[in-house]
C-alpha cells in the first residue's frame, strides 16, 4: 500500500495491523410522523482506543448490547464511525475511496453468528465461494479458481461433493465452515467473528474453534473474536479487551486477565464462571451485581460503571470519566489496562465491596449506593 492509496498513518508499527483510535459510533433515535427529528443518539461505541497485532486474537467481551458487533462492523468498515479513526495496515480507511477502497476491504472479512442467515439459502456452495472471488478479480484462470474452491473445502473440512449443495443440505457446523471458507475465499488478512460458534452445539463448538486455530497457524491470519461464552474466548484469545456500555473497561493478555481481573465489572464477570473444582466453587469471591444495563442512549456521568459498582467512592466515580490505563498492581504486566479510578485500592484491599441499591428509573436501573453488609444474592451478571 503506498500513500497514494491513503493517508498512512504517522509512527506505525509493522507489528500492528489494526490501530482504533478514539472511535464512536453513534446512532440516531428519530422521532416524529411528519418530519424525521433526531431525539437523542445511542452510543453504541463510545471512545474505544485499541490495538491488534498481526498474527494474533483478540477477544472481546461484554454484556448484551454493549457495543461488541457495532465495534466489530465499524473496525471493517461497515459501520461508518461519528468520529475516531481505523487504521488498517497503517492506513487509515476513511481514506480510502473507490478501487483502493475496494481492494482494501478484500483483506478483511467477518463471520457471522448465524451461519443459516449469513449464506444465501438460493445459492449453491460453489456460487457462494465464488461471488467473493469474482468480486476481487480472484477467478481469472478456470482451472485455478476450480483447484482454489476445492481447496477452500479441503482447509475446512468438507468433501468436493459439497460445491453443488445448497446451505439447507447441511448441519449448523457445517454450515458455519462453510461461512468459514467464504470468509477465506479472498484471502484475508483479518477475520471478524462475531459470536462464531454461540449458535452450534457445545459438541460441534470445539471441532469449529480448533479449524480457526488451525486455519490461523497455517495462513498467518488475525482475529478478533466477539463472543460471549468466557471459556470461548480464554480458550482462543491471546489478548481480551472487556467492553462495559460503548468502551473497553478492562484489556490484558488472556490468562492475565482471568488470573486477576482488576476492573469491577471484570471482576463481576469472572467470578459468575463455573470453577470445576468444587473445593475452589465453594471458597472463591463471588460478585452479584444488582441491577440492568443502563441505556446507551442515556449513559451514566463519570465512571459508566458507578450505578452498579460495589466499590464506588464517593469522589471521582460519578463525576471524572475513568481511563483506559496501566496500573500499579503487583502482578499486572504493562500490557493490562484498566479503567477505574481506584484500580489499585481496590486490588490492594484498602478499598472493600458495599452494597449496591439500585433505583429504578426510565432507562433501567441507576441510582445512589450505600455503604454495608455483603451484597444479597440479586442476579450474577453474565454475557
Ligand atoms: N443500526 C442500529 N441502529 C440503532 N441502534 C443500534 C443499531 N445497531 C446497534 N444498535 C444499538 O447499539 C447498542 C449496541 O449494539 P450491539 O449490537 O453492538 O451490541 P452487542 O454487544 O453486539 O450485543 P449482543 O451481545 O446482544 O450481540 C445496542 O443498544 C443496540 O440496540
Ligand atoms: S471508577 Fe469507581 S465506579 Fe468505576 S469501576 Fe472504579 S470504583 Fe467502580
Ligand atoms: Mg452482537
Amino acid at each position: 500500500m503506498s500513500a497514494i492509496d491513503g493517508e498512512p498513518v504517522a509512527d506505525h508499527d509493522p507489528e500492528v495491523l489494526v490501530e482504533v483510535t478514539g472511535l464512536e459510533v453513534h446512532f440516531p433515535i428519530k422521532s416524529g410522523i411528519v418530519f424525521d427529528r433526531t431525539v437523542g443518539h445511542v452510543r453504541a461505541v463510545d471512545g474505544v482506543d485499541l490495538t491488534i497485532r498481526r498474527g494474533e486474537t483478540y477477544g472481546l467481551v461484554g454484556e448484551s448490547g454493549c457495543g461488541k458487533s457495532t465495534l466489530g462492523k465499524a473496525i471493517l468498515n461497515l459501520e461508518p464511525p461519528t468520529a475516531g479513526s481505523v487504521a488498517f495496515d497503517g492506513v487509515d480507511i476513511a481514506s480510502l475511496k473507490g478501487e483502493a477502497l475496494r481492494r482494501e476491504r478484500k483483506r478483511f472479512q467477518m463471520v457471522f453468528q448465524d451461519p443459516m442467515s449469513s449464506l444465501d439459502p438460493r445459492q449453491t456452495v460453489e456460487s457462494l465461494l465464488l461471488e467473493g472471488m469474482r468480486a476481487h478479480g480472484l477467478d481469472a484462470d478456470k482451472a485455478t479458481t476450480h483447484t482454489r474452491l476445492r481447496e477452500l473445502l479441503s482447509a475446512v473440512g468438507l468433501p468436493a461433493a459439497a460445491l453443488a449443495k445448497y446451505p439447507h443440505e447441511f448441519s449448523g457446523g457445517q454450515r458455519q465452515r462453510i461461512g468459514i471458507a467464504r470468509a477465506l475465499s479472498v484471502e484475508p488478512d483479518l477475520i471478524v467473528a462475531d459470536e462464531p460458534v454461540s449458535a452450534l452445539d457445545v459438541s460441534i463448538q470445539a471441532q469449529v474453534i480448533n479449524l480457526l486455530q488451525d486455519l490461523q497457524d497455517d495462513l498467518g491470519l488475525t482475529y478478533l473474536v466477539v463472543a460471549h461464552d468466557l471459556a470461548v474466548v480464554r480458550h482462543i484469545s491471546d489478548r481480551i479487551g472487556v467492553m462495559y456500555l460503548g468502551a473497553l473497561v478492562e484489556e490484558s493478555e488472556a490468562g492475565e486477565l482471568y488470573d486477576l481481573p482488576l476492573h469491577p465489572y471484570t471482576r463481576a464477570l469472572m467470578s459468575a464462571v463455573p470453577v470445576p473444582d468444587p473445593r475452589v466453587e465453594d471458597t472463591r469471591e463471588q460478585i452479584l451485581l444488582s441491577g440492568d444495563l443502563p441505556s446507551p442512549a442515556n449513559p451514566p456521568s463519570g465512571c459508566r460503571f458507578h450505578t452498579r459498582c460495589p466499590w464506588r467512592q464517593e469522589t471521582l466515580c460519578d463525576t471524572e470519566r475513568p481511563l483506559l490505563r496501566v496500573v500499579d498492581v503487583p502482578g499486572a504486566t504493562p500490557g493490562h489496562r484498566v479503567a477505574c479510578h481506584y484500580a489499585e485500592q481496590i486490588a490492594s484491599g484498602e478499598l472493600t465491596r458495599h452494597e449496591v441499591t439500585p433505583e429504578l428509573t426510565t432507562d433501567g436501573f441507576a441510582g445512589p449506593q450505600g455503604s454495608g453488609p455483603e451484597p444479597p444474592p440479586e442476579a450474577y451478571v453474565g454475557v
